[in-house]
């Protein structure tokens, strides 16, 4: 006798969409989820494929553990919503939120994701679509910097964005975006097929300012190709000798990139705002602070933007040589001053302020970016600003599902994810990534209207 084929977990899901929760089983959400919910989820569920079988509303014990151990009544309060949440929803919103409170580490915030949930059910809201969209190509890289954790060996197309992806992105939202960039955390320019990317953005008639951050190693005839297409090149420049260079940026040739700054400034002479440097300011290149000052004066390189490092752990070198750091930053301020150059410092270093006439505001001290941003990974995840933060708001793409673009970016830039975030933002106790954020508003202008 054959066995009959089982139908696929996610049918129940897919064709009935508004099943209650608590009557679906976390298998059935399996071939519906990105990689980094379907990776979270197995964990939870200790890769047991009893477990697996387990329905929503029999997992109180479980829930307890996701939701960091609430105590009773927040616990009834989830498990009773889940008879009234749709499958669809606990796909879209809850599963994510289960992740993101992992992130932040206090139970109790799971009221207030609730409540957003719920107010969004009665009224759903409405922020406008984001001015300043980043689209993450790719998240592999040539480098494997000591700061950053892209580390891929070069180009991995398991790591890249389809271009028909890229292109619906771009159509849906590059009509509404004033700035887009084309970068995450990877390096843009090993994706061999980056022209056709590029070429999306004409057929799709993107009109907003192009911007790219890459480590400059790309081919030359790469950044010809970004300077035709009118592209804004951030280029991260963190040493002024081929050893401190080359030491942060682990694959770095310091010969080619230099070569590559110099054709770009050369090239860009007539339009000096078009090239950029972004120095990360780390404990073993600060004395690099002024030589690459007077470097971006030479080239007459545009704005050169100081972004103190982001440690695991924190960085006590930084509070502990705070006066040091603020001493150089004011010599190479005055350095700029009355030059076409403009060098932006932050407001703070570590924790202690630094608040000389020259500093620039981050979001550290205020963020709007939760309402003008939005950053798509490669993999479809959007999250909330081009720092990285892993907050997510959700899949806009679902493997398995062929769905609206339009409609799911609208249904996660509005979703409860989202709104929760934009509530916790500018409190005392914010997201623990964006506390002491370095993020320096590139135009002094929209930090004014803000
Ligand atoms: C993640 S990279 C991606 C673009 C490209 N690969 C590059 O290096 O320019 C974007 C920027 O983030 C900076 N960055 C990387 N790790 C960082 C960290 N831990 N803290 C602060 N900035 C970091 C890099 O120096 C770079 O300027
Ligand atoms: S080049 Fe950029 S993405 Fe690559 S490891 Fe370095 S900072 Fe990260
Ligand atoms: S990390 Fe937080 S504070 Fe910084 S830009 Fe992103 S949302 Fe704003």
């Amino acid at each position: 006798m054959r066995v009959k084929a089982p139908i696929t977990d996610a049918a129940r899901i897919l064709e009935h969409g508004d099943t209650p929760a608590a009557y679906t089983e976390w298998r059935e959400y399996l071939p519906l989820l990105g990689q980094r919910d379907t990776d979270y989820i197995l964990q939870e569920l200790t890769f047991s494929g009893f477990a697996a079988s387990e329905p929503l509303g029999c997992a109180r014990r479980r829930f307890s553990r996701m939701l960091l151990d609430p105590n009773d009544a927040q616990l009834d309060r989830w498990m009773q919503s889940l008879a009234r949440t749709p499958a669809e929803d606990f796909r879209d919103f809850h599963i994510p939120w289960l992740r993101n409170l992992k992130q932040i580490g206090n139970p109790e915030h799971t009221a207030s994701f609730l409540d957003c949930y719920e107010a969004g059910l009665a009224r759903p809201s409405s922020v406008r679509p984001p001015e300043s969209l980043i689209v993450e190509l790719t998240r592999s890289c040539n480098y494997a910097c000591g700061m950053c954790s892209s580390r891929t060996n070069g180009f991995r197309q398991e790591f890249t964005m389809p271009l028909d992806e890229f292109g619906e992105y771009i159509r849906v939202l590059g009509p509404t975006a004033r700035t887009l960039r084309i970068n995450g955390y990877g390096e843009t320019t090993v994706i061999p097929n980056l022209p056709n990317y590029v070429a999306c953005l004409d057929h799709f008639k993107y009109a907003g300012q192009r911007e790219i951050i890459t480590n400059l190693s790309g081919p030359e005839d790469c950044y010809e190709m970004l300077s035709r297409s009118g592209f804004f090149i951030f280029g991260s420049w963190d040493g002024h000798t081929a050893e401190i260079f080359e030491s942060l940026r682990a694959g770095a040739d310091f010969g080619a990139v230099n070569q590559n700054l110099r054709k770009l400034a050369s090239a860009l002479r007539s339009e000096p705002y078009k090239l950029n440097l972004i120095f990360t300011v780390q404990r073993t290149n600060l004395q690099s602070i002024l030589p690459v000052s007077r470097m971006a004066l030479e080239l007459e390189i545009g704005l050169v933007l100081f972004n103190m490092v982001n440690e695991e752990g924190g960085s006590r070198w930084m509070e502990e040589r705070a006066d040091e750091i603020r001493g150089i930053f004011t010599e190479a301020a005055k350095l700029a001053e009355g030059t076409r150059t403009s060098l932006r410092f932050p407001d703070h270093i570590g924790n202690a302020k630094y608040d000389d006439r020259r500093a620039s505001r981050t979001s550290g001290t205020r963020c709007d970016r939760p309402w003008r941003e939005a950053l798509i990974n490669f993999d479809g995840e959007m999250t909330c600003c081009n720092m990285f933060n892993p907050f997510s708001y959700g899949m806009v793409r679902h493997p398995n599902l062929r769905l609206d673009t339009a409609q799911r970016f609208e249904r996660l830039w509005n979703g409860p994810n989202a709104s929760f975030f934009r509530k916790s933002i500018n409190l005392s106790r914010p997201h623990p990534y964006c506390q002491g954020c370095y993020f320096l508003y590139p135009h002094e202008a929209e930090v004014a209207r803000s």
